[in-house]
Order: C-alpha cells, then structure tokens, then sequence
C-alpha cells in the first residue's frame, strides 16, 4: 500500500534495468510510481510484471505504466532511466509540467569489452545540459548514479550507501533527498550543485570499472566521517 504523503514518482522509460530496480525500491518504501515507456504497451506489460513480482514478495506496491509523454504530464517528480546516448533528445520530446522536479540518473560511460570509459561530455555535466533543455520552471537534480541497478532492485540485498545529490535548486534538492530517505539502506548526501554532478557521474563510470575488474555488481559508495 502507497503511503498517502508521498509523491507519484514517473520514471522516464522505466522499462529496463535502472527503471526496474528503481520501481521496486520506491514501491517497496510506499510511493505510488508511474512506469514510464515510449510504448504503452511496454509500459503497462512491465507495471503488470513488477506488480505481481512485489505482490509474491508480500508487498503491496501502487504501479501503473503510461507513455513517457503522458507520464511527464501527471507525475511532479519524474526519473531519467534513459541510456545516455539518448537522453537529452528524450527529454526535449517531454512536456513537464511547471514546478516538476526532474531526477537524473545518467552515467555518461562507453563500453570497450570488459573495460568502461568516461565519455567527455563538453565541460558540463550531462546534468547541467538536462537543465538547459527542460523549460524554466522545471528543476533537475542527480541521484542514483553510482548505486548498480542489479543490487537496487534485489529486495533480498541490504544497500548501505550513500545516494550522492546534486541541483542548482534548493527545492530540487530537498524534494530528491527527501525521496531517498525512506529507502532503507540508503542515506542521501548534498553533493552540490548540477556542476558538481560532474564528478558524480566520473566516479559511477569508476564504480562500473570497479565491478568489471573485481567481477562483482554491487560496488558502490559510502562516505565515512560525516
Ligand atoms: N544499469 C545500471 O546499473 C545503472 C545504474 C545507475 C544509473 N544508470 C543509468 O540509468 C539509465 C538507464 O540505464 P539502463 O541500464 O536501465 O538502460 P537500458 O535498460 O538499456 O534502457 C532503459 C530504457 O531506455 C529506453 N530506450 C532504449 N533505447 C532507447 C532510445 N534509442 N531512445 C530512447 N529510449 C531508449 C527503453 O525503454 P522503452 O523502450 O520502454 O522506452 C529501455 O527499456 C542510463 O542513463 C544509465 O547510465 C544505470
């Protein structure tokens, strides 16, 4: 069952392994969320799936699927789970809402065999290019970067790290470290602002070659002292 306080998450395609492992944690800690998809049909087949997935696990979770455009429509705070490559034109064919806060999650990184490289992304961070293509108004903030979607969408695995957050908007940022914290096991840092989100996005292609090299999926960050 939804918690009635929290807001309707969208995830912007929300049909692969990021989206997945996402809709799961945040129905899991009682948001109601929107699977989004640029088919209905994928959408509404994989709101169907996980629904029953998380039913078998005892949970009850409030899931429903919609077009990408639609979703962006309904949702005040909607997550990119699109592949970089992809998603500054996916963003410019969305319609958000004013006041919407908008979650990226992108990992500017390039496959070469086993090995993962950071893909130059012109000086600015893919965030910071996300906020000059969304319409004023609109507020983006960065989180779940550098947590692996395998273990973010595996119930049966404790998560105990940190979710660096990153947005020029002090709203964005409350409204996206507010999200976090009710995932259990993950605590949400201020990371600064969308320039900072730079160095987030670096250190996830360094958490991504870390798994590579050590063959494991689950390496991820959590800062002492603070
Ligand atoms: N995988 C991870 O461990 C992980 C961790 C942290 C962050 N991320 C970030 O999350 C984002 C998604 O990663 P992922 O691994 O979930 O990717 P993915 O499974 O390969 O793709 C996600 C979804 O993107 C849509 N898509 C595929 N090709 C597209 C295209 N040409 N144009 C627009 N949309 C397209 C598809 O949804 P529809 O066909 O339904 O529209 C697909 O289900 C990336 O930016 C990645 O850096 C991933």
């Amino acid at each position: 069952m939804s918690d009635s306080n929290f807001p309707t998450i969208g995830i912007v395609s929300g049909t692969g392994r990021e989206g997945t492992a996402l809709a799961t944690r945040l129905a899991q800690a009682g948001y109601p969320v929107i699977i989004g998809s640029r088919t209905e049909e994928r959408a509404l087949q994989k709101a169907r799936e996980l629904a029953a997935l998380l039913r078998n696990a005892g949970l009850d979770p409030t899931l429903s699927g919609a077009t990408n455009a639609e979703m962006a429509e309904k949702a005040g705070v909607c997550v990119l789970s699109v592949p970089f490559p992809h998603v500054l034109e996916s963003v410019r064919l969305l319609s958000f809402r004013p006041g919407t806060v908008v979650i990226d999650t992108t990992v500017p990184v390039a496959f070469e065999g086993r090995s993962a490289r950071f893909v130059d992304t012109g000086g600015r961070s893919v965030a910071e290019q996300i906020q000059a293509a969304v319409s004023p108004g609109v507020h983006v903030a960065t989180a779940f970067q550098t947590i692996p979607a395998r273990i973010l969408g595996d119930l049966d695995s404790p998560l105990d790290c940190d979710i660096f957050v990153c947005s020029d908007s002090p709203e964005a940022k409350r409204v996206t470290m507010d999200l976090v914290r009710p995932i259990p096991g993950l605590r949400p840092v201020d990371a600064g602002s969308l320039a900072e989100a730079g160095t987030i996005e670096r250190m996830a292609v360094l958490a991504i070659s870390m798994n590579l090299r050590y063959r494991v999926k689950s390496a991820r960050f959590r800062v002492v002292g603070l």
